[in-house]
C-alpha cells in the first residue's frame, strides 16, 4: 500500500468504533439494554399508625403517610392492583405502649400483627415482610433493650425471637431482622422452625450502616426524640467499612438468612456489587427514607424531572446487581411500568 492511500485509510475509519452507532435509535437502545425494571423489583413500605380514620402525612416525607388499621385495606387494594409483589410493614405505636423492653413487640395483637392478618384477609397472594427490632416499641427508640447502659445483644435476643414468632403467626412470609444484634439470624430460624414456621423466609438485613439517611424514617415511627444521647453505632455498621459488610453477610447466610438487604441503598451501591459477586445470592436495596426525602424534595423545587430521576436510581440498583428495592417510589414505578405498557 501507497503512504497516500494508508494515510486515507486511517482518515476514512476514524473512529473504526463508534459507540453511538448502537445508540442511534431507539429500537437499537432496546437490544443493547443491560438491565431493565419490572414490577417484580419492587417492595413497598406502608406506615401503620394506632387510632381510626387516619392517613397522616409524614411531613419529612412528602407523599408518604402513616395509615390508621381501617383505613389500610384500600392501600393494601391498591397496591394489590399494581401488581407490586411485596409490601413491608412499619408501625408507629402510642407513646403510653412504649417501654424499656419493647414488650409490645411480641404482643400478638400489636399494630403490625392486626396489619399482617388485614393483608392477608385482602390478598393473600400479597408478600409481608415485617421487621424485627424493637426500636419502634422502646421507649428509649434503641433497637435493642439496654442493660448497664449499654444495648445488651443476648437479652435482646430472646424478645426478637417473640417478636419474629408472633408476627410469623398473623401470617407474616418475611421476617426481616432489622436489629444488627450479634447471632440473631441463626436463634430467629431455630425458634421459627421449633414452632413449625419452616417456610417462614428470612430476609436480613445484612449489612445495615448507622447512617443519617433514617433521618425522615425515625420521625415516620415516633422514635427520633428518644435517640439523642446515644446514636446507634454499637450495633449498625461504620459506613467506612466494606470488608465488614462481607463478613455480616456471610454471618447471616451460614445462620439460614435465605436473602439479604443492604441499607442505605444509592450511597452503598459498592457493597451491594461487592455482596452480589461474593455470593450469587438474593440481594435488596433498601433505598430509605432519607434517600427518597432527598429526591422528592428536589422534585418539589423543580429541580429533577420526577419519572427520570427515580427511574435512574432505580436502574442504579439493578445494575449494582440487585435482585429487588425495597422503595417508597414502588407504586410510583408500578404505576409509570404500566403507563408504559398500554
Ligand atoms: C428499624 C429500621 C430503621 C429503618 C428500617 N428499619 C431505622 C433505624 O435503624 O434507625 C430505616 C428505614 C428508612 O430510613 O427508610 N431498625
Amino acid at each position: 500500500m501507497t503512504t497516500a492511500s494508508n494515510k486515507l485509510h486511517s482518515l476514512n475509519s476514524f473512529p473504526r468504533i463508534r459507540m453511538r452507532r448502537n445508540r442511534m435509535k431507539n429500537f437499537s437502545r432496546r437490544l443493547v439494554s443491560e438491565n431493565t425494571i419490572s414490577t417484580d423489583d419492587l417492595i413497598y413500605p406502608i406506615f401503620i399508625t394506632f387510632g381510626n380514620n387516619k392517613k397522616e402525612p409524614i411531613e419529612s416525607m412528602p407523599g408518604i403517610h402513616r395509615f390508621s388499621l381501617d383505613l389500610l385495606k384500600d392501600e393494601i387494594e391498591y397496591i394489590s392492583s399494581l401488581d407490586i409483589p411485596a409490601i413491608a410493614f412499619f408501625p408507629m405505636i402510642q407513646q403510653s405502649l412504649k417501654s424499656s423492653d419493647g414488650k409490645e413487640a411480641f404482643n400478638k395483637n400489636n399494630l403490625i400483627c392486626e396489619a399482617i392478618k388485614i393483608s392477608k384477609s385482602i390478598n393473600k397472594n400479597l408478600g409481608v415482610i415485617c421487621d424485627v427490632a424493637l426500636d419502634p416499641y422502646t421507649d428509649h427508640g434503641h433497637d435493642g433493650i439496654i442493660i448497664n447502659d449499654e444495648i445488651d445483644n443476648d437479652q435482646t435476643l430472646k424478645i426478637l425471637c417473640k417478636q419474629a414468632l408472633v408476627q410469623a403467626e398473623a401470617g407474616c412470609d418475611i421476617i426481616a431482622p432489622s436489629d444488627m444484634m450479634d447471632g440473631r439470624v441463626g436463634i430467629i430460624r431455630d425458634a421459627l422452625d421449633n414452632a413449625g414456621y419452616n417456610d417462614v423466609q428470612i430476609m436480613s438485613y445484612g449489612a445495615k450502616y448507622a447512617s443519617a439517611f433514617y433521618g425522615p424514617f425515625r420521625d415516620a415511627i415516633g422514635s427520633l426524640g428518644n435517640l439523642s444521647t446515644k446514636g446507634k453505632q454499637s450495633y449498625q455498621m461504620d459506613p467506612s467499612n466494606s470488608d465488614e459488610a462481607l463478613k455480616e453477610i456471610a454471618l447471616d447466610l451460614s445462620e439460614g438468612a435465605d436473602m439479604v438487604i443492604i441499607k442505605p441503598g444509592m450511597p452503598y451501591l459498592d457493597i451491594i456489587y461487592r455482596v452480589k459477586q461474593e455470593f450469587k445470592i438474593p440481594v435488596y436495596a433498601y433505598q430509605v427514607s432519607g434517600e427518597y426525602s432527598m429526591i422528592m424534595g428536589a422534585i418539589k423545587n423543580g429541580w429533577f424531572d420526577e419519572k427520570k430521576i427515580i427511574m435512574e436510581s432505580i436502574m442504579a440498583f439493578k445494575r449494582a446487581g440487585c435482585n429487588g428495592i425495597i422503595t417508597y417510589f414502588a407504586p410510583f414505578i408500578a404505576q409509570q411500568l404500566k403507563e408504559s405498557k398500554k
